[in-house]
């Protein structure tokens, strides 16, 4: 039976980076979302669309702001529960507290306790769709999968292949991650709402052979995606071109090994030269921002505005657990203040567009999560606009939508998340 959820709405016809931002989206004061077997049918006036389908259940949220759920672009699930560890950068943080942690996902009891509890944080944070790193270990994609398909989520996920420089007992090698990966991408790759994301960790911790198997794999299956990082800290840099003195950049140590395409998802990407902004933007391969985890791990400014003027393809991720939050309200929030220190504000409707159409579209999913349109499955997030004393005191001042949103994007968090839906169904 079609449901009707009323509410405010904001509806993004357009990327608001590409056009003044308010005309990107539509805002509607009392907005109505038709849904129906966990498609959204119809966006419009509350009144017309009641009048229209009379016969469908009203949820009424009074003037929350229904929007499509967050999209999640880049997560490490098995770092939940060693989020926030202190006072590393990247390769000691890694070495530290995170190989350690992932050692532990051999154990498939331990691998979808995990699961489940990364699922329960993220979804009670309104993200309905993640794309996920998982362990060297395939159960802890197992894990994954089985607990996002149980619970109807759109989730993307793959094995994280590393080969070198990683603890003994992290490490598998390129037939192994070759043919561990390929089995689970069968197993798993388009049932249902799940995808597979073919996953090599970062270049220092894969041999040349492992990136070229990884990249052999990708020509098999072109339709997955291919998600791994990229340039994220300087003495990271460094490191990849001791380890590949024959590669031009950092880039290119993927690119030579078949790593490089449309369907590519690049994390970090913080400092890149100019060959790789420019050859990243002609293959179209998608950009994925981490502000939170780019400012907890020290690695620096990522000039997300300028990226997108030279016409990239970027997406917003929490980077669980490297980043410092599960919550794409304190991601936006993170990517505001490092849009204010690189002297660009980015405005509420560019984060909101980020968190789910943005997103979306880095995934190549765009056409079906993250906005608000018929035929979009139903994927939703009701946002409380004034979850808090200090959040309701001022949107309260507020002259329009974008001035009512905005201290929910800076000061928001889970409690701000009225209701979520997944295909429909309430969470
Ligand atoms: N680079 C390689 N692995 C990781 C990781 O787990 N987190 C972050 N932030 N960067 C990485
Ligand atoms: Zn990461």
């Amino acid at each position: 039976m079609a449901e009707l959820l009323i509410g405010q709405t904001l509806a993004f016809h357009g990327d608001p980076f590409a056009m003044p931002p308010e005309d990107a989206a539509r805002h509607e004061t009392s907005g109505g979302v038709l849904v129906e077997d966990g498609v959204i049918r119809a966006v419009g006036p509350a009144d017309e669309l009641r009048a229209a389908h009379p016969q469908a259940a009203v949820t009424d949220h009074g003037d929350a702001l229904i929007l499509p759920g967050f999209v999640d672009a880049h997560v490490h699930f098995p770092q939940t529960a060693m989020i926030a560890s202190w006072g590393k950068r990247l390769i000691d943080w890694l070495n530290l507290y995170t190989f350690p942690e992932e050692m532990r996902f051999a154990d498939p009891a331990y691998a979808s306790e995990i699961a489940e509890r990364y699922l329960d944080l993220t979804l009670a944070n309104g993200t309905t769709t993640a794309v996920s790193f998982c362990t060297i270990h395939p159960e802890s994609v197992e894990a994954i999968f089985t607990a996002a398909e149980a619970r109807g989520v759109r989730l993307v996920a793959g094995k994280t292949c590393m080969d070198r420089n990683a603890p003994e007992g992290l490490r598998d090698t390129p037939q192994s991650a070759y043919d561990d990966s390929k089995r689970l991408l069968e197993e798993w790759h388009g049932r249902g709402r799940l995808s597979y994301a073919i996953t090599p960790r970062f270049s220092p911790t894969s041999t040349p052979e492992q990136l070229a198997a990884m990249g052999a794999l990708w020509v098999e299956h072109p339709d997955c995606l291919m998600q791994t990082h990229l340039s994220e800290q300087t003495d990271e840099i460094a490191w990849v071109r001791e380890l590949f003195p024959e590669a031009r950049d950092y880039l290119d140590t993927y690119e030579a090994h078949g790593l490089l395409g449309p369907n590519a998802l690049y994390g970090h990407a913080i400092h890149l030269d100019p060959r790789e902004r420019d050859r990243i933007a002609e293959v179209g391969a998608a950009l994925i921002h981490c502000p939170t985890s780019n400012a907890f791990i020290g690695s620096g400014l990522m000039p997300l505005a300028k990226l997108k003027a030279a016409g990239h393809r970027i997406g917003l991720a929490t980077d669980t657990g490297g980043g410092s939050s599960f919550s794409m309200l304190r991601t936006m929030a993170a990517a505001y203040e490092i849009g204010q220190l690189s002297r660009t504000a980015l405005h509420p409707a560019q984060l909101l567009w980020l968190a789910t159409a943005g997103s979306a579209e880095a995934l190549r999913m765009g056409d079906r999560i993250g906005r608000l349109a018929p035929g979009i499955e139903a994927d939703l997030v009701v946002l409380d606009l004034a979850s808090t004393p200090a959040i309701a005191q001022r949107a309260a001042r507020a002259g329009d939508i974008w001035e009512a949103v905005f201290p929910t994007i800076m000061m928001g968090d889970d409690r701000a998340v009225r209701e979520v839906r997944v295909a429909g169904n309430k969470v």
